[in-house]
């Protein structure tokens, strides 16, 4: 089948499209506003951008409260979503009002960042401290302005629980990180296999 996003003439009960752009990581975003006000919400739409220095990103689709709190004191924690936290985190996805501490939601412990203000989810297996250094405006093709903004961050201070550290490598399939697909699906890492880059074998 084709079918064209303008007219998003698929035919199907539900739009397909998250359900190609699968797996997503999980970007569990702690922010903080002007005034204080905590925030947690889960962002899909999110990735790593760069290693060297680390960098991630997060879009959010419409003026969210992690977009506006990131805007009013440029700094976020990314917080690892797992198997384990899973219902937590579907909680803190709630539409809630501007003041409500998803932390207390989601009966979450909010722990002390050690660089930014914004805190960390404690039950989380690792976190990313990080120093929002653009927000940028979504445009269509035609150059006008989408209410979609990309909010990208230098990770300036990591945390990882060492319990999953084995023989010097953090263990994935251990923390058994969820993520996100299409309709409700989500997957959870448990298996991993390992290949060699063809530039590798030639060292
Ligand atoms: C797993 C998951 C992933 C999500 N990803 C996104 C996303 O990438 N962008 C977005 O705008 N909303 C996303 N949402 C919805 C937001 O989490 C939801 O709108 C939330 O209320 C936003 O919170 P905030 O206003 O406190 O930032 C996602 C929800 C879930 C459960």
């Amino acid at each position: 089948m084709f079918y064209s996003t303008d007219k998003n003439d698929h035919g199907l009960p539900h739009d397909p499209f998250k359900a190609i752009i699968a797996p997503r990581p999980i970007g569990w975003i702690t922010s903080m506003s002007a005034s204080g006000a905590i925030n947690l919400a889960p962002y899909s739409f999110f990735n790593g951008v760069k290693s060297r220095p680390p960098m991630v990103m997060f879009a959010s689709e419409g003026r969210k409260d992690s977009l506006e709190f990131v805007e009013e004191t440029k700094e976020f924690v990314c917080n690892l979503a797992t198997w384990d936290l899973r219902e937590a985190m579907n909680k803190t996805s709630a539409s809630v009002p501007h003041e409500v501490n998803e932390f207390e939601l989601a009966g979450l412990t909010p722990a002390p960042s050690k660089l930014v203000k914004p805190p960390r989810v404690a039950e989380a297996p690792c976190a990313l401290e990080c120093k929002a250094t653009q927000i940028v405006q979504m445009k269509g093709p035609n150059g006008d302005p989408r209410d979609n903004y990309v909010v990208f961050g230098e990770v300036i201070g990591i945390h990882i629980d060492e319990k999953y550290i084995r023989n010097g490598i953090l263990d994935a399939a251990a923390m058994k990180p969820i993520a996100r697909l299409g309709y409700r699906d989500y997957s959870v890492v448990t298996e991993l296999f390992q290949m060699t880059r063809p530039d590798e074998l030639k060292r």
